[in-house]
This record gives structure tokens, C-alpha cells and sequence, in this order.
């Protein structure tokens, strides 16, 4: 998506059981708006590819960049699994504690 030069809206993610919360500027995958809160998530690759990111996505919705993230088919189709390394909040998410 190009960058139009409008500031990008700024979600609300939260991390379930554990209560944590970040910002999630909609133009920043959600495992590096964590890391800019102080909130480590496990990561390896950080490109998509190896699922060491993988948990549930609980509430809202994402988005990717690349054309196929590590993720089944059904998983993506679900909407119930999220690549936070490459995953882009289009509203306030809540995700799962891993
Ligand atoms: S860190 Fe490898 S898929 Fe997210």
C-alpha cells in the first residue's frame, strides 16, 4: 500500500489472559508495536514464513502485505490465527497469550 502522507490510524491491541496492552499504528506489524511498547512476543523469522509468531486472533481483523503468510489455508480463511510478525491491525485486536 502506498504511503499517502495522511498520518495512520493508531488501534488499541490487547493480549488475553495476561490483560497487556499496546498501541497498534495501523502502518505497523503488531509484533513490532508490541516490541515499541516493551511487550516481547516470541519471533523468528519476523517474514512470515516459520509460525514461531502463531496464536489466536480473538477479536478484529488484520491484514497482510504479502501475498501468502505462513498460514494454512483455513487458517487465513478462519481469520481465527495470526501472523503478528506480518500482520497489520485494520481495527482494535485483542490477541492470545502464548
Ligand atoms: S516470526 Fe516467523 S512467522 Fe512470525
Amino acid at each position: 500500500m502506498p504511503d499517502s502522507g495522511a498520518p495512520s490510524p493508531v488501534h488499541q491491541a490487547e493480549l488475553r489472559p495476561s490483560g497487556r496492552r499496546f498501541a497498534a499504528p495501523a502502518n505497523l506489524p503488531l509484533l513490532q508495536a508490541a516490541a515499541a511498547a516493551g511487550i516481547a512476543m516470541e519471533s523468528s523469522c519476523r517474514n512470515g514464513t516459520c509460525r514461531t509468531c502463531l496464536r489466536p486472533l480473538l477479536a478484529g481483523r488484520v491484514h497482510y502485505r504479502i501475498p501468502w503468510p505462513g498460514l494454512l489455508p483455513e487458517e487465513k480463511q478462519s481469520g481465527a490465527w495470526v501472523l503478528p510478525c506480518v500482520a497489520f491491525p485494520l481495527t482494535d485486536v485483542v490477541l492470545g497469550d502464548q
